[in-house]
């Protein structure tokens, strides 16, 4: 039987969070371990433009999620890595699929409805590259016609657009690109975690309160305080109910995703335990136990590691990415 292509990628925006690892990350590592499907991702760093940044701190950026990929257990030998500025073709497609989006379909999309509210309110003007932004995405997806698509919640909408592009493309020119899917975790399973003060909002890079939000980077110390002081409620019982008690739910989610086992097994675990002190206290060791493992492999990294995990398999990358493009050129009529 072939395998299932999945592809997955995460923009360069910085350092990765908690919810980033629960949310997909983890779920690579699983399907890594499967063995049984093709893995691709990259790291967007062509995304990553859409915030201006000096080129140095682009480059930091990049490395630290390349790093933070291999130093969760990402195995380059199993899992193909690229940075997507080594790929050209993308841009070729990128415009290629431009030519079969509207303007309205774009700015319909959420991404540039909230910084096109923004712009409304302050001197920050929107780049086109915001606009564009789910056409580069699609041209990255399409390029390698995988069968699934690995993301956190926030990109079910992309996904959507993704796959209408991909229909319109195999109608207008006969193409027989696979109608991706999105692979997407359910709540229970983490794909939203929650700010640690905050339990009705999402945990997110940007948010102003640092305590809200756990970076895979934190201090180890720094990571415990801010999960001790993870908001709840005063019923002192331990079990999942996402409306009622959406701050235990969330560290539920967090412990049971961390440590691999199913939902109801974490709260058959405490289900007698009635002390929140002391259930934050091994959340705490979970996602430090996380950390620390991650941080160890991550300050193992240097450079030159780096650079001979992204060459492992470029070159057969770029051939399939030329090959895939050369296929649709074919069918549009740009080469024949
Ligand atoms: N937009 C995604 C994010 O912010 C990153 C991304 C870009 C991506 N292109 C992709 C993810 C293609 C999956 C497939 O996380």
């Amino acid at each position: 039987m072939e395998k299932k292509i999945l592809f997955s990628g995460l923009t360069s925006t910085g350092r990765l969070t908690l919810g980033n690892y629960i949310g997909s990350l983890n779920k690579l590592l699983n399907l890594q371990a499967e063995k049984n499907n093709e893995i691709v991702i990259f790291v967007a760093n062509l995304h990553a433009l859409t915030i201006p940044l000096k080129r140095e701190q682009l480059i930091r950026n990049v490395k630290e999620n390349l790093k933070l990929y291999l130093a969760i257990g990402i195995d380059p030998k199993i899992t193909k890595i690229y940075l997507q500025s080594q790929i050209k073709e993308v841009n070729e497609l990128f415009y290629i699929l431009s030519t079969l989006t509207t303007m309205g379909q774009l700015q319909r999309m959420t991404q540039y409805k909230d910084k096109a509210k923004k712009e409304a309110n302050s001197t920050f003007k929107i780049p086109t590259g915001i606009l564009l932004y789910p056409i580069l995405m699609a041209a990255d997806i399409i390029l390698f016609n995988p069968d699934f698509v690995i993301v956190g919640d926030d990109q079910k909408q992309h996904l959507e657009f993704t796959r209408d592009l991909i229909l319109r493309l195999n109608n207008n020119y006969d193409t027989d690109i696979k109608l991706v899917k999105p692979k997407i975790a359910s709540i229970e399973e983490g794909s939203r975690i929650m700010a640690l003060k905050n339990p009705t909002q999402k945990m997110s890079k940007s948010d102003h309160n640092k305590d809200n939000t756990i970076f895979l980077l934190d201090d180890i110390k720094e990571a415990r305080r801010k999960i001790l002081g993870a908001l709840t409620d005063s019923e002192d019982k331990i079990y999942y109910n996402l409306s009622k008690k959406p701050g235990i739910s969330n560290l539920l989610v967090i412990y049971s995703a961390i440590k691999n086992i199913p939902l109801s097994f974490a709260e058959k675990e405490f289900k007698n335990l009635n002390d929140y002190r002391k259930f934050k206290e091994i959340v705490a060791d979970t996602v430090c136990d996380l950390l620390t493992k991650i941080q160890k492999n991550y300050h193992n990294l240097d450079d030159d590691k780096l650079q001979k995990n992204l060459d492992y398999n470029l070159k057969y990358l770029k051939n399939r990415a030329n090959k895939n493009l050369d296929q649709i050129k074919n069918k549009i009529g740009l080469l024949f």
